[in-house]
């Protein structure tokens, strides 16, 4: 059984694992929460079987501008629409809140995601130079929602 449902701060360890294997970062719990309090909405959690597959998390960004501040499925997971479906959930919580834009960044290298998020309807509106820690620089995307 596959459900989508808002993050709740139990999820942090599981949250956590899937940002170690899938976006090679680590972050301290706090920041899941500040999140969460920021938008319970907008931080979504897709489970299979009980057991975390991936989320998304975003935040309002400005009046009508909601930002994507991570998405991650974990890898045996992929290319089971499971991305989509957590955007199109992200997208359904916009709405809720009278938000029409998302935008996000993403790695120039980061082809798949790239792919990914064009099939969603994003496009690129610009870049940041050397917005990652690692000097790498970043793709700014954005779709606005149809209402
Ligand atoms: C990007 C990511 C979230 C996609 O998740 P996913 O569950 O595999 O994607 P989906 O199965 O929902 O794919 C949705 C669409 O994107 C397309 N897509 C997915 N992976 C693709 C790839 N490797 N190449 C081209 N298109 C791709 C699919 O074809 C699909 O289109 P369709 O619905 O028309 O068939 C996943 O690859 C991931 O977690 N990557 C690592 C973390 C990351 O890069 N996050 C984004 C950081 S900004």
């Amino acid at each position: 059984m596959i459900v989508t449902r808002p993050f709740a701060p139990p999820d942090i360890p599981e949250v956590i694992r899937i940002v170690e294997d899938s976006l090679r970062e680590n972050y301290p719990p706090s920041l899941y929460l500040t999140v969460h309090n920021l938008w319970r909405e907008g931080f979504i959690v897709l489970i299979q079987d009980g057991k975390m597959a991936g989320f998304v998390a975003a935040v309002p960004n400005g009046n009508n501008v909601a930002r994507v501040l991570m998405l991650a499925v974990l890898r045996p997971y992929r290319n089971r629409s499971f991305g989509k479906r957590l955007m199109n959930e992200l997208f359904s919580s916009c709405r809720a809140k009278g938000l029409d834009t998302v935008i996000l960044e993403v790695r120039k290298s980061n082809r798949v995601a790239i792919a990914f998020y064009e099939r969603l309807g994003f496009t690129v509106y610009g870049e940041m130079k050397k917005f990652y820690s690692n000097g790498e620089d970043a793709y700014k995307m954005m779709r606005v929602l149809e209402t």
